[in-house]
């Protein structure tokens, strides 16, 4: 018998899978599949881990949740409720976090390639941007002067799990480099701004925080640099996100007091040297706080044994879960009623889209497998459900949310109806 170990909110009860105290069979037999399945708890533990031990440290902090993980309003307003802040990356992320109760105040705009009508949005709504280039500042300032702005600074230092999520360093599009960071606060304060605050965001899935810690030291002598050339103080500085997750049984965990001891302690001590004031220390995760908290649970359609490979097809693809496909990204994945089988057999799980690349796993030595099986797809609470799509004309998934001890339905399944939402039909020669 083959006992795996299983973190929270996930059990083994006699080889059956439970999710947050809920058998996730019966979560599939009575919502249908492809199913995201959340846990608020999860979610509020999170957040409260990482609060504690940071504000414990340093006590003028404040997390912005990185929406665009999983922007669902019901994990807003959880994360509203628990006293997180919010990082949009657009407008619609704007509007979802004020229609789940953030204050204006609450919300950092950090876009890339903002339009003039989206800053007028912003400035409209009160919210701060984080500026992210010359003409970008520029277009903002002769919309209206905001009372506060941020530089999104490259520090030229990144790091991520994969390329695409490298955001800082010589080849990125983000953020300012020195020189233009230094003109940039010159040009906004000549405009009459008076509060600042200023940003990084190196990239995403990060580990191993050595380049984080080289980053972050470049990030303040880059904010020491305009304190002491341009008179400027900073309300707040602005870390970014990228807090890893372990995704493969062998992955570290994200060592929270190493990072704590490291990003935070260096912090304090250069705030205090570069007497740079008392500014609120600001970190922005996304996954960190909402990837373990959901699965997405599949079902099994196909069992193809061909000569060459052992194909699962299931009911999910890569419009339901892109990670795989897009980054080569490894998620876990459980038979959900036969945690205490042995693996017997190795096999591709794959998706119902016509491309070949919709593969969900590659070589995955797994219990038998048969038709109805449902399978839950570990870590898939961030840049999950958000970056799925109708591809293949297939509706988009049901999400449900364990709250309070019950389950509930937090966003339906699109139907065929869905599909034709704005289209619009023409006759011939119209
Ligand atoms: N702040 C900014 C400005 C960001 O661009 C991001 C993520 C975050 C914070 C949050 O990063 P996190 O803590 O979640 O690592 N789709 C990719 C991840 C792209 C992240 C983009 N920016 C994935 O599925 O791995």
């Amino acid at each position: 018998m083959v006992k795996r170990k299983l973190c929270e909110p996930l059990e083994n009860r006699k080889g059956s899978l439970y999710f947050d105290g809920f058998s996730v069979e019966e979560l599939a037999q009575r919502y249908d599949t492809p199913l995201y399945v959340l846990s608020e708890k999860r979610i509020r533990e999170n957040y409260n881990r990482l609060y504690d031990v940071i504000v414990s440290k340093y006590k003028d902090l404040r997390i912005y949740y990185a929406c665009k993980a999983n922007s669902n309003i019901t994990v807003l307003k959880v994360l509203q409720a628990e006293g997180a802040y919010l990082d949009a990356v657009s407008p619609g992320e704007v509007f979802l976090a004020l229609s789940s109760g953030f204050v204006p105040d609450h919300i950092l705009f950090t876009g890339t390639s903002v339009r003039n009508d989206e800053l007028k949005f912003l400035v409209d709504a009160g919210i701060t941007v984080n500026i992210d280039s010359q003409s970008e500042l520029e277009r903002l300032l002769k919309i209206a002067v905001p009372p506060t702005i941020s530089i999104r600074v490259n520090p030229e230092i990144g790091d991520g799990h994969h390329d695409h999520c490298i955001t800082a360093g010589p080849q990125v599009k983000f953020g300012l480099c020195e020189e233009d960071v230094l003109k940039a606060y010159a040009v906004a304060k000549k405009a009459r701004v008076e509060r600042f605050g200023i940003h990084m965001h190196i990239g995403s899935g990060i580990l191993n925080i050595d380049s984080y810690v080289q980053a972050v030291k470049k990030l303040l002598a880059i904010a020491k640099r305009v304190h002491d050339e341009l008179d400027i103080t900073f309300d707040f500085i602005d870390l970014g996100g990228g807090l890893g997750v372990p995704y493969h049984p062998d992955d570290d965990v994200f060592d929270l007091p190493n990072f704590v001891s490291r990003i935070v302690s260096l912090f304090k001590a250069k705030v205090k040297e570069y007497k740079l004031g008392k500014p609120f220390l600001c970190i922005e995760p996304g996954r960190y706080l909402v990837c373990d908290a959901s699965i997405l649970l599949t079902a099994v359609n196909t069992v193809k044994i061909t000569p060459h490979r052992n194909f699962i097809g299931v009911d999910s693809g890569f419009n339901t879960l892109i990670r795989p496909a897009m980054y080569g990204s490894y998620h876990h994945i459980l038979i959900a009623n036969k945690l205490n089988s042995q693996n017997e057999v190795t096999f591709d799980i794959v998706g119902p889209l016509c491309e070949s690349g919709d593969i969900l796993a590659k070589d995955r030595e797994l219990p038998q497998i048969v038709e109805g099986d449902i399978l839950a797809i570990l870590n898939a609470g961030a840049y999950g459900f958000s970056m799925s799509s109708q591809y293949n004309s297939r509706p988009r998934a049901a999400e449900i949310m364990i709250r309070q001890g019950k389950p509930v339905l937090v966003r339906e399944r699109e139907q065929f109806q869905d599909l034709l939402t704005r289209q619009q039909v023409t006759q011939q020669g119209e």
